[in-house]
């Protein structure tokens, strides 16, 4: 038996996660928590909102899925990365704010890291078993989002509602913005540096509109190996929950002859800038990506609530990344007042944008 705490039960990855659990008589939930909609009677343990390493005491599982959306997730991945719990994570933004500290608690702890991210899982599963030496890149698709092809002009007045119809994945809102701007990809390209330990100049992004490769390695000897698949979360889901066995799921396999085309470009930098300001935040490094983490969600919530325009969100975080000392973090005190500090500054900044 495997005791699964799942953090975020109530969201698009926890939904998907109930359903493999409740496919798996190995697979036992033995804690639930969400933000804010009640969840009791779901798992022995439940908590909503609050400090949920309380609950992760309580509970004390072998494996923690963190699909907890934000900033708010961060003291659970570190709680299961000290403690050497293995953790199923999708909640990329507490890897991407807490980069070195994260690293250094996962390396005192010992567990597994198995990433939800499908591009991550796919980058995962091609580097199984492989040497660090003979791997030249990596490269991470983006599907474009809805705003695939438009040009700067055209997204001056685009709605949440219009940013919020995702072509190929259907995620949960904040996610689905950043798909929009780019955001996400940015974020998964910080996650990528921290899991895998390349660093930002052999990790590339291609837009591959269909999402069926989700992310490609590049070896020395010219080779690349590539992982595909429908865009379905069950399968990195499942992968992580029930590594290293890869249990069967329901999703159908890639029918190849119904004429599947594969087709890769350049992203349009210019048009979403999101993706080379991560980019930048990345390469800065200390507490530069927490504060590109910090910013964009304040953007995309005031985006949502319609107190920011589109093309703000982006301008929102390069001012506020230009504002920002990016200090060094040398413990978590350091890194939630990083964080607030941001968000004061982020505030600021969309007030008048
Ligand atoms: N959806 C996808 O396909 C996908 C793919 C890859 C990665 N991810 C990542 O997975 C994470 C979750 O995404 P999602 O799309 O599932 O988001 P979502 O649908 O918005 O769900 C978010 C979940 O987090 C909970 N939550 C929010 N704030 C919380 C807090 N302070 N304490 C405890 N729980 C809190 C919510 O509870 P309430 O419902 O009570 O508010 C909800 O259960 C994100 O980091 C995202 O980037 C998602």
């Amino acid at each position: 038996m495997k005791r699964i705490a799942l953090l975020g039960a109530t969201g698009s990855i926890g939904r998907q996660a109930l359903e493999i659990v409740g496919a798996h008589p190995e697979l036992e939930l033995v804690a639930a928590a969400s933000g804010s909609q009640a969840i009791e009677g779901l798992a022995p343990f439940t908590q909503v909102g609050g400090d949920l390493t309380e609950l992760l005491e309580r509970a004390q599982p072998d494996l923690v899925l963190n699909a907890v959306v934000g900033f708010a997730g961060l003291p659970a991945t570190l709680w299961a990365l000290e403690r050497g719990v293995d953790l199923a994570l999708a909640n990329k933004e507490s890897l991407v704010a807490a980069g070195d500290l994260a690293l250094a608690a996962w390396e005192r702890g010992g567990g597994r890291l198995l990433p939800v991210d499908s591009e991550h899982s796919a980058t995962f599963q091609c580097l199984e078993g492989r040497s660090p030496e003979a791997v030249d890149s990596i490269v991470l698709t983006a599907s474009g989002g809805p705003f695939r092809g438009r040009t700067r002009d055209e997204l001056t007045d685009v709605t949440a509602e219009e940013a919020l119809a995702h072509p190929t994945w259907s995620m949960g809102p904040k996610i689905t913005i950043d798909s929009a701007t780019l955001a996400n990809k940015g974020l998964e390209l910080i996650e990528a540096h921290f899991l895998f330990g390349i660093p930002y100049d052999r990790i590339e992004v291609v837009v591959h509109p269909t999402s069926i490769v989700h992310a490609l390695v590049r070896f020395r000897d010219g080779a690349a190996l590539a992982h595909l698949g429908y865009p379905d979360m069950r399968v990195p889901i499942s992968f992580a929950l029930t590594y290293p066995e890869r249990a069967a799921t329901p999703i159908a396999p890639l029918d190849l002859a119904s004429g599947l085309t594969l087709e890769f470009h350049a992203p349009d930098l210019e048009t979403f800038p999101m993706l080379a300001l991560a980019r930048e935040a990345g390469e800065r490094g200390d507490t530069y990506p927490c504060v590109f983490n910090a910013a964009n969600e304040v953007a995309v919530a005031a985006f949502l609530e319609g107190r920011l325009p589109f093309l703000a969100i982006a301008e929102t975080v390069e001012e506020t990344l230009a504002a920002a000392d990016g200090a060094p973090a040398r413990d978590l005190g350091d890194l939630v007042a990083a964080d607030a500090e941001a968000r004061r500054l982020a505030e600021r900044k969309a007030a008048v944008a």
